[in-house]
């Protein structure tokens, strides 16, 4: 997402909004989205022309996001942090707060898409007897939406349209006074983040934001520099929403287990309870982003949660790598350190892959002038995917000569200097108990020191 801080105006039903981004384009998309549009305004109209079942099951599971990677670039896409949430995500994530919707319900996604998580919970609520008209009604007066994108907006309204139609007992549903251009008013082009509050007092808040980064504004009291906006996301959808308001958020892994995300957390918890943390693992298959269902209520007195509350396994202080281990990150960043200072034994990721032991004596030799290492440790890569069987794979580095090591890789240098200490550690990593709770700890490729060190020591 691009905060140019250019103006962009869209021109929808109701007249022209002022957007704070800039949009990439979506001309192709909307050609889709017109052929959609017909098949709604036909099934509404004197013809009552009938969409198949399996049409219909094919528009609600995701052919939407199915058109967006045909006929979207992928840069266009991550700028407006464009990915729809898959039928069987969605559902799960409305699952947990379904008994609490009904028709009384002001339900409200303020990134909305193409509507899925407002599909998700219409079916929680009632259909008025096999009448149509009345159903989108009370529908219209439930089911809130804002989306940057008209395109995107006029998806939702017309997939909204075709699960009420689904939900229809037989095939002679009442249609009688619908005027498609007045359906779902509540469903608008609107930028979430432009610091003007959200038109209606939601009930229920439903969110999968965008997970790109955009910079922090000045006040913001948990993180500096580029921050998620996803994060920014919630922190406005909890400030603009009265007590016990019921949110549930499809949220980027790094912000339930990322250290730079502590403070964010915190906040969230001086405002809100945590009713639930569902880990789920892998956005979709296209999408390489881990993700959790954060499911809150809203309560501006709430107390301090504590760790366990995010789905993070609690610590024993007394019994964890940090007891034996100093950790932190190799030192050395190849492209931006020059060839200056003493000269020194070098070792980076690509030369480990695969070794238990690796001896640098052997090892080839650059000039570094700061931090490095006495044999022996242990490194481990920063990088890996909670998929990997082992989450980490650890190397005992030997040798006589201190080492510079490359920044890929987090070094473990042990308390007591012994070769016997490291060869533990490997053990203590490579035991599936370790890949267990790194996946609860932390999901994001890159796990941090801190997880590390609060490891436990399961040999
Ligand atoms: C990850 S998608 C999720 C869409 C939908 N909620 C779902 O679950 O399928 C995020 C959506 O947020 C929209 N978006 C991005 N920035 C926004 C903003 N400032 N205000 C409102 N919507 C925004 C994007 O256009 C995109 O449709």
């Amino acid at each position: 997402m691009s905060y140019s801080g250019d103006k962009t105006t869209v021109l929808t039903n109701d007249g022209a909004v002022n957007l704070q981004v800039s949009l990439p384009p979506m001309t192709d998309y909307a050609e889709y989205v017109a052929s959609l549009e017909q098949k709604v305004n036909r099934t509404l109209g004197i013809e009552k022309f009938i969409v198949e079942q399996s049409e219909l099951l094919t528009v609600l599971n995701g052919e939407p996001s199915r058109q967006l990677r045909r006929l979207v670039k992928i840069d266009a896409r991550r700028a407006s942090g464009a990915f729809f949430t898959d039928s069987q995500l969605r559902d799960r994530a409305l699952e947990h707060i379904g008994r609490t919707i009904d028709a009384r319900s002001i339900i409200l996604d303020p990134a909305c898409g193409a509507g899925d998580l407002l599909i998700a919970a219409s079916n929680y609520l009632p259909v008025c007897n096999n009448n149509l008209a009345d159903t989108l009604d009370l529908w219209g007066t439930v089911l809130n939406g804002y989306d940057i994108h008209p395109e995107f907006i006029r998806t939702t309204k017309a997939r909204l349209v075709l699960a009420a139609v689904k939900r229809m007992k037989s095939s002679h549903y009442i249609v009688d006074s619908i005027d498609p251009r007045c359906l779902f008013s509540n469903i608008q082009v609107r930028d979430s983040l432009d610091g003007h509050s959200f038109h209606c007092k939601p009930t229920h808040i439903v969110v999968n934001p965008p997970y790109s980064s955009i910079d922090a504004a000045a006040d913001c009291k948990w993180g500096g520099g580029k921050v998620s906006v996803a994060g920014v996301f919630l922190d406005v959808c909890l400030r603009s929403a009265k007590d016990d308001t019921v949110v549930c958020a499809i949220l980027p892994d790094v912000l339930r287990s990322g250290s730079r995300y502590k403070k964010w957390r915190e906040q969230v918890e001086s405002s809100a309870k945590i009713s639930a943390v569902d880990i789920v693992g892998q956005f979709d298959i296209w999408t390489d982003v881990d993700v959790f269902v954060l499911h809150l209520q809203v309560d501006s007195t709430n107390a301090r949660g504590s760790r366990s509350a995010w789905g993070q396994p609690e610590t024993k202080e007394d019994n964890c790598v940090d007891d034996l281990f100093e950790v932190c990150v190799g030192a050395v960043i190849p492209h931006r350190h020059a060839h200056t200072g003493p000269w020194r034994r070098y070792i980076c990721a690509r030369q480990l892959s695969g070794l238990t032991e690796y001896d640098t004596d052997t090892a080839k030799s650059r000039r570094f002038q700061g931090r490095v290492f006495r044999p022996p440790f242990v490194v481990v890569r920063r990088t890996t995917r909670p998929s990997d069987c082992a989450r980490v794979f650890g190397t005992v580095i030997t040798g006589e000569q201190p080492v510079a090591v490359e920044n890929h890789l987090i070094v473990l240098s042990p308390k007591d200097g012994t070769h016997e200490t490291c060869a533990r550690l490997i053990d203590v990593v490579q035991n599936p108990k370790a890949t267990t709770w790194l996946n609860q700890r932390i999901r994001c490729r890159h796990y941090t020191v801190l997880a590390l060190r609060e490891l436990p020591w399961c040999e």
